[in-house]
């Protein structure tokens, strides 16, 4: 049977990173009647996918791919050959924070994506809907619409919008159980037509009542302002971080306290050594850059404030501990617990331990990095001062002789683990900064650890 019959859509997805090879492996999974293609330009990435060492780690992955790889799901190199034949597009290729020219270090670099437009338009022989997958400046979509129109086959690409709100760790449930898929088109026959038909796709497992539909300027900035306000919330708490520590207030008890008014909710209230992640602070400096663009300095100063604060509660957590510990940490022993941006993942984009790393080696400590996933991204995020780092998976040999420990990612193996054990083989006076309020503060303080945890006041012996 041809693939044609087999199939009653044919779906790609251009980039098979962080984004799309979830997003495509649930769709395979909970859509056997589509033939869904991945694609992208990196073949070792490819090579990965189609073996059981998936190119990222994410726990309940591996099973979804495994129950529609080789049936409907496939991972390809073979991108031409992928435009030609789909009718919908995703495209999820990455759009980092530009590093040159004009709004280097906050707009969006576009280079991914505008290649990926010209790729798709010069294979393209049939009409196509290409779909925005990609977190992306409001308003790219007319840019992109410029380029695809710009053909003289009489070919037709409609665009829509289609933010993914995944969060990593937890991937596999949010595409299975989405708040909301949100779908923004434009208001025309062919805008309609096209949200209708990627409204279908979804319906096949999420909810009716869970799809949104909006125009696609409120679909592509909802997704930077869901960002934005999620960050805000963290850097709300960790500023009132600090003030717990002057004052004896404890970030946790303030925390339950107003994240029991629901009005404001209990999530994403958790102070922290900082956030970190490939998407909020690129998204939050994106917004500030468009609103700059469009003259709204005080609105773009507000929303930068957000990172601003970020960055200062990686600082305060590395000048705690060099108080701390006398003022000097110049050829000590300090061990990270933890190195990637969070819990239950390998990924260490803007992980807040790679600025604390950094400090410290500048400081001349001696870094150890442990994690139980992210060490080989670790590796990479420290190549410039590899002479000041060692990387060990095994938890008791990197705090072994430390003067220092420090919690810089909420995994639940650190809950868990024979600090007794721990505090026998570290040098005395033997310290714990908790960047994740994560341990037993009382327990450690107890067996002789003095414990610095994050807005809440230390326990010390001294
Ligand atoms: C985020 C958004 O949640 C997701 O919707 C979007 O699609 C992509 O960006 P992600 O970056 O995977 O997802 O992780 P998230 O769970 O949002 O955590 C981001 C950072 O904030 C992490 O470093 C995390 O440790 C930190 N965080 C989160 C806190 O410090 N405190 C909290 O209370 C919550
Ligand atoms: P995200 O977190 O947004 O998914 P990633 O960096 O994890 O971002 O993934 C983006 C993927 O897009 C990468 O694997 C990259 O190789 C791929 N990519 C970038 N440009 C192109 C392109 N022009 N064609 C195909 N794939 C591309």
């Amino acid at each position: 049977m041809s693939n044609k019959a087999r199939f009653t859509r044919n779906i790609l997805c251009i980039g098979a990173g962080y984004v799309g090879g979830p997003t495509m492996a649930m769709i395979a999974a909970r859509c056997p009647q589509y033939r869904v293609t991945v694609v992208d330009v990196n073949p070792g990435r490819i090579d990965a996918w189609n073996t059981d060492q998936l190119p990222i780690y994410e726990p309940g992955l591996l099973e979804v791919v495994k129950i529609a790889r080789g049936r409907n799901l496939f991972f390809s190199t073979e991108i031409e050959r992928g435009i030609g034949e789909a009718e919908v597009i995703f495209v999820s290729v990455n759009t980092p924070t530009k590093t040159f020219g004009a709004g280097a270090g906050k707009a969006a670099d576009l280079q991914y994506w505008e290649k990926t437009a010209r790729d798709i338009i010069r294979v393209a022989q049939s009409d196509k809907i290409i779909v925005e997958k990609s977190t992306l400046p409001v308003r790219t979509a007319r840019a992109m619409e410029r380029i695809l129109d710009a053909n003289d086959k009489g070919i037709h690409c409609e665009v829509l919008s289609n933010p993914e709100f995944l969060a990593e760790g937890t991937a596999v449930n949010d595409l299975d159980h989405p708040d909301r898929v949100l779908i923004g088109s434009h208001e025309t026959e062919t805008g309609i037509g096209a949200r209708d038909v990627l409204v279908e796709i979804y319906a096949n497992w999420v909810p009716r009542e869970r799809i949104l539909t909006s125009n696609v300027w409120s679909a592509e900035l909802s997704k930077l302002a869901a960002n934005a306000f999620l960050a805000q919330r963290i850097s709300s708490i960790n500023s009132i971080s600090a003030l717990c520590e002057k004052t004896e207030a404890n970030v946790n008890e303030v925390g339950r306290a107003i994240g029991m008014d629901s009005r404001i909710g209990n999530r994403f209230l958790r102070a922290s050594v900082g956030f970190g992640g490939s998407c909020f602070k690129k998204d939050i400096l994106n917004l500030v850059y468009i609103c700059e663009t469009y003259g709204l300095h005080e609105v773009a100063t507000y929303w930068e404030s957000v990172v601003a604060i970020n960055d200062y509660q990686k600082r305060r957590f590395v000048q705690t501990m060099l108080r701390v510990m006398f003022n000097t940490i110049a050829g000590k022993r300090i061990t990270l617990f933890g190195f990637a941006f969070k819990a239950d993942t390998g990924d260490t984009r803007e992980s807040p331990a790679i600025d604390v790393a950094r400090k410290l080696v500048e400081e001349q400590a001696h870094v150890v990095i442990t994690d139980p996933q992210a060490l080989q991204n670790a590796e990479k995020d420290l190549a410039g001062c590899r002479s000041q780092v060692t990387f060990t998976e095994d938890p008791y040999k990197a705090a072994a002789g430390a003067h220092a420990i420090a919690v810089m990612t909420e995994w639940e193996l650190y809950k868990a683990l024979d600090y007794q054990r721990i505090f026998d083989g570290m040098e005395k006076p033997a310290f714990i900064f908790d960047g994740r309020n994560i341990l037993d503060h009382r327990e450690l303080h107890e067996m002789g650890f003095n414990v610095f945890p994050l807005g809440e006041a230390a326990l010390k012996h001294f």
